[in-house]
């Protein structure tokens, strides 16, 4: 820690100053800490820096101001891109590196760092940009339980609520992609469900109601057929595959009536269709979660986790 630990309850470096980077600077700051910010673009420190936080010129010098150095970019080519001018300033220095990453990617960015000496604790923000700071927001980590015991303090600052899930850097970006998964593709049911209502003269503020409703419902059917996925059971006594075949197809087919976009609606049917050819007509549709389980085309390898050398994914 810098000589400034005696004054503040310790001092911090945040790199990265998006939305989530900017947040988290500012609730470091309210919570009375030292912090020093670097940013591609400069500008978008001058809030923070009106507010006391200290502007480094270069990448090298915010992480030598800090034990412990937050990131918040967009991915790791941009952490990368980051870091490797700044490596000899990493010897025993903690990255909180808090940008969005696949296990693998994760994984080989902690290897990476403690080839110069770094620890990487890996996190996965489950709040956005408003939840920072605020108690009941989360924060999934994972990579040495030692840094994340010892800088505790700093990450509840960030979130109220954090849980160290293992050692491996990889298993805190793994739930974070987990938790993403069910958020991107339901919200963009919602926007979908916007555009249909829109289509019909209807406003997001009409179906919000009944979206909610909806919405809220998930909950309890997740933890039905989780129960019954984990025991191999697709048993077609509540809900059976040709039903649900039919009824995507009537949500396809009103979205093609109103003459809006119907990519989403049309991949649903397709996975629905192909659980069909599989032969799971009469089975529940969380059969589809074997057909899941599965690259779509067998002979195509594709890029799924596959890493560059450097670590990066191949995309
Ligand atoms: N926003 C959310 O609601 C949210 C919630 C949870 C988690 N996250 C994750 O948190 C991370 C940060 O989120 P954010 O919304 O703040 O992201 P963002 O808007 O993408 O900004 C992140 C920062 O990355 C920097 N950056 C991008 N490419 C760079 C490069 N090649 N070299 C140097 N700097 C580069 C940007 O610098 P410039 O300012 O110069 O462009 C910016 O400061 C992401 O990984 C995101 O997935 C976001």
């Amino acid at each position: 820690m810098n000589s400034t630990a005696t004054q503040h309850p310790g001092s911090v470096t945040v790199i990265g100053l998006g939305p989530m980077g900017r947040a988290m600077a500012g609730a470091l700051l309210d919570r009375g800490y030292g912090v020093t910010v670097w940013n591609r673009t400069a500008s978008r420190a001058d809030d923070l820096v009106a507010r006391g936080a200290v502007l480094a010129p270069s990448p090298a010098d915010a992480i030598a101001a800090n034990e412990v150095a937050i990131l918040s970019l967009t991915d790791y080519v941009a952490v990368r891109a980051v870091l490797e001018p700044a490596a000899q300033a990493l010897r025993d220095k903690v990255l909180l590196n808090l940008t969005s990453a696949t296990p693998e990617e994760a994984r080989a960015g902690a290897r990476w760092a403690a080839g110069y000496g770094a620890v990487q604790l890996t996190g996965g923000v489950n709040s956005s940009p408003s939840g920072i700071g605020q108690p009941d927001s989360a924060t999934l980590y994972s990579g040495p339980r030692e840094a994340f015991d010892r800088h505790r303090p700093v990450l509840e600052a960030l979130t109220g609520r954090v849980e160290h899930q293992g050692e491996d850097p990889g298993l805190a970006a793994l739930s974070y992609q987990l938790g993403m998964v069910i958020f991107w593709t339901s919200m963009l049911s919602f926007w979908q469900a916007v555009a249909l209502a829109r289509a019909n003269g209807l406003k997001a503020a009409d179906i919000l109601p009944y979206a909610t409703e909806t919405a809220d419902s998930l909950a309890q059917f997740f933890a039905f057929y989780a129960e019954r996925i984990d025991a191999g059971v697709h048993e077609g006594d509540v809900d059976r595959l040709a039903m649900g075949v039919a009824s995507a197809e009537h949500v396809l087919h009103t979205h093609t009536e109103a003459g809006v976009d119907s990519t989403l609606p049309a991949a649903v049917v397709d996975l629905f269709r192909r659980g069909m050819e599989a032969g799971h007509a009469g089975d529940s549709f969380s059969s589809l979660v074997e057909l899941l389980a599965k690259p779509a085309d067998p002979t195509d390898p594709g890029t799924d986790g596959r890493v560059r050398e450097d670590g990066l994914s191949l995309r």
